[in-house]
C-alpha cells in the first residue's frame, strides 16, 4: 500500500508560465527567482545569473502568480500575501507579493528533478567520493540513523534521496515531507505530504502529525524531509524505540550547529526536561551526521561526515569520520582538495560483521583495522 495526498491540477504546460515558461522548461536551470516584473534570476551550474526575461507589467507577473496558486486551489491575496505551491511537475513554487513583498511580487521556483542524481553523477561532480558513498551505504544497511546538514540548496534533498535509495526493498518505509520531493524506487513506500492551514486557519497537517501517525502504520524505517520544529522530539522518540535506520535533514550552515538546532526544536515542543536529557536523547538517536555545504565556486559538496559516540559531561562527543580538507583554488576559481579519511575507525563498521554485511572494499586502508592502506582517491 502507499499513501498519497491529492496531486495538485495539473497546469497545461509551461506554457502558462508566461516569460518564465522556457527558463522552468530548460534542463540547466536549477532555480528561477522572480524579483518582480523586470529582474528574472536563474541559477545555472551553480550560479545565480541575472536573465534579460522581463513580465510586460506587474499585472502580468500577479496574474501568474495567482493563476499558479489557484490551481493547487489555494489563494494569495492582501490578507495571505505568502503562498507555497507545486507546478505539476513537481516543482515547487514560493510566492510573496505586496506589502509583505517591498518592491513588488516575487517568485522562487525550485525545479524538480527528473531524473535525480545517482551516485556516479555526484562522484563525477566532486560532491563525494566512491568510499565517502560505500561509508554512507554501509551506515544505510547497518541501520544507523542519519542526519544530512547544510544550507538552503546545499544538496540535502538530492543527499537523502540517493540515502534513502540505499534501503533494502524488504523495508517498509514511510516517507514524510512539506512538499514530495522524494523519489524513492523501492517499492514498498507509504509517501505522506503536510498540507498548510487554508485561509480561515484551519485543516492544518503538521510534519509533527504525520511523524506521530507514521509510528501507527508500522514502518521499518522513517523518511523525514526536513526537521523544522517539535516533530524532532517524535522524530528522536522513533529513532530510539525501534526504527533505526531512519533519516532526515537540518537546515544548519556549521555541522557543530546541527545537533543544538534540534536540542532547540525538541525544546519547541514544550516537553519539561532537561538539557542534558534532552542531548542525550540526541546523542543516543542520531549514529551519523553529514554535512554540506556550497563552496565558492559553485560546487556542492559534502565536507563533513561524523560520527556521534556518546556524551562526555555535558556535551554531545562526535568523531570525524571523512573531511574536505580544501586546498586552495585554480586561476578559474574552481576549488581544490581532497576527501580525506579521519584515520579512525569508526564504530558504526563494527555493525557490519554482526549484521552478517561485509565490509566495502572501497574503505580499505582507509581506517584502521579495513584491510591494506591506500591513499584516498581524489575529490
Ligand atoms: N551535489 C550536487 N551538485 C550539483 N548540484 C546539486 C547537488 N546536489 C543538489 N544539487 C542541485 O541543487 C539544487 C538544490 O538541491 P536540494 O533541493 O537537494 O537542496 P536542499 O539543501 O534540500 O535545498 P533546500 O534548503 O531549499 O531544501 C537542486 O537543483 C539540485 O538538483
Ligand atoms: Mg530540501
Amino acid at each position: 500500500m502507499s499513501v498519497q495526498t491529492p496531486r495538485p491540477a495539473p497546469l497545461a504546460d509551461y506554457g502558462m508560465l508566461g516569460p518564465i515558461g522556457p527558463l522552468v522548461a530548460d534542463p540547466l536551470v536549477t532555480e528561477v527567482m522572480v524579483m518582480g516584473a523586470d529582474a528574472v534570476y536563474v541559477e545555472i551550474h551553480g550560479h545565480i545569473v541575472l536573465t534579460n526575461i522581463r513580465f510586460a507589467s506587474t499585472e502580468e507577473l500577479m496574474h501568474m502568480i495567482r493563476f499558479i496558486v489557484e490551481s493547487v486551489g489555494r489563494r494569495i491575496d492582501d490578507e495571505s500575501p505568502l503562498c507555497d505551491a507545486r507546478l505539476a511537475d513537481g516543482s515547487r513554487v514560493h510566492a510573496v507579493i505586496p506589502p509583505i513583498a517591498v518592491d513588488g511580487p516575487m517568485l522562487t521556483i525550485r525545479k524538480f528533478a527528473h531524473d535525480p542524481y545517482t551516485e556516479a553523477d555526484l562522484i563525477a561532480l566532486g560532491s563525494c567520493t566512491a568510499a565517502g558513498f560505500a561509508f554512507l551505504r554501509s551506515c544505510v544497511l547497518a541501520r544507523a540513523n542519519i542526519l544530512i546538514s547544510g544550507g538552503t540548496g546545499t544538496g540535502k534533498t538530492t543527499l537523502l534521496n540517493l540515502l534513502s535509495g540505499y534501503i533494502p526493498s524488504d523495508a517498509r518505509i514511510v516517507t514524510i515531507e512539506d512538499a514530495a520531493e522524494l523519489q524513492l524506487r523501492q517499492g514498498h513506500v507509504a509517501r505522506l505530504e503536510s498540507r498548510p492551514p487554508d485561509a480561515d486557519g484551519r485543516k492544518q497537517v503538521t510534519i509533527r502529525d504525520l511523524v506521530i501517525t507514521s509510528l501507527r502504520m508500522r514502518p521499518d524505517r522513517i523518511v523525514v524531509g526536513e526537521v523544522r520544529g517539535p516533530e524532532a522530539l517524535d522524530m528522536l522518540q522513533a529513532m530510539n524505540t525501534g526504527h533505526e535506520g531512519s533519516m532526515t535533514t537540518v537546515h544548519a550552515n556549521k555541522s557543530r550547529d546541527a545537533l543544538s538546532r534540534i536540542e532547540t526544536m525538541v525544546l519547541m515542543a514544550g516537553i519539561e526536561l532537561p538539557i542534558k536529557a534532552i542531548r542525550q536523547q540526541v546523542a543516543s538517536a542520531f549514529n551519523i551526521l553529514v554535512h554540506l555545504d556550497r563552496l565558492r565556486d559553485g560546487t556542492r559538496r559534502v565536507v563533513e561526515i561524523s560520527e556521534i559516540t556518546g556524551m562526555e559531561d555535558d556535551t554531545i562527543s562526535t568523531q570525524g569520520v571523512f573531511r574536505f580538507a580544501s586546498a586552495g583554488a585554480t586561476a578559474s576559481g574552481s576549488v581544490q582538495g581532497h576527501f580525506e579519511p579521519s584515520g579512525l575507525r569508526p564504530r558504526i563498521l563494527d555493525r557490519l560483521p554482526v549484521m552478517g554485511l561485509p565490509t566495502p572494499p572501497e574503505l580499505a586502508g582507509l581506517f584502521p583495522g579495513l584491510g591494506p592502506a591506500g591513499r584516498p582517491p581524489l575529490a
